[in-house]
């Protein structure tokens, strides 16, 4: 079996993998990031979408051997320090979601879409979400929450949170260093 490793939400990760594992399952069922989730498993709803190198994929359609080397971002690598990412907060305040199957795929896409285009009208959100299918929300207050978002992140008025290359990396099983209250 093919070994890969993988950066996932800022934690390096070693395994043997059957050629076939596709990525979403490496993360679902070895790594435990059960926050990205299977939808279709055929590429047509999004509600798997990950980061790879700071760039939307749909992880259903990607091999796990094809992240071998590279840095992957779930929607459990956004919040830090107990806060939410401003476009989590931003989903959580606009009421963007109701069963919730949808969001963590939505999250990552609204980012990509963010990155190309950072104050989108709602006809480029629409279109920029356009592989998201949400069976619940009729969309308008993801579209709402995405400009607000687009607000929230604008330069200046805070950083976008993402792992990057220089982010602080940490491999699985290594501990950090407990901070302990005097
Ligand atoms: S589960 Fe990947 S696109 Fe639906
Ligand atoms: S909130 Fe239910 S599928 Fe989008």
């Amino acid at each position: 079996m093919p070994r890969i490793t993988v950066n996932v939400d800022g934690t390096e990760y070693t395994d043997d993998v059957e050629p076939r594992t596709l990525l979403v399952q490496h993360l679902r069922e070895r790594l435990g990031k059960v926050g990205t989730v299977v939808g279709c498993d055929t590429s047509n709803c999004g509600a798997c979408t990950v980061h790879l190198d700071g760039h939307s994929v749909k992880s259903c359609s990607v091999l796990a051997v094809q992240a071998d080397g590279h840095d992957i971002t779930t929607i459990e690598g956004l919040a830090r320090d107990g806060e939410l990412h401003p476009m989590q907060q931003a989903f959580h305040d606009n009421h963007a979601l109701q069963c919730g199957f949808c969001t963590p795929g939505m999250i990552m896409q609204s980012l990509d879409l963010l990155a190309e285009t950072p104050d989108p009208d709602d006809q480029q959100v629409r279109e920029g979400l356009e592989g998201n299918l949400c069976r619940c929300t009729g969309y308008q207050n993801i579209v709402r929450a995405v400009r607000d978002a687009a607000q929230r992140m604008r330069p200046g008025a805070g950083p976008a949170i993402e792992h990057t290359e220089d982010a602080p990396r940490q491999r699985a099983g290594e501990q950090q260093a407990e901070v302990t209250q005097p």
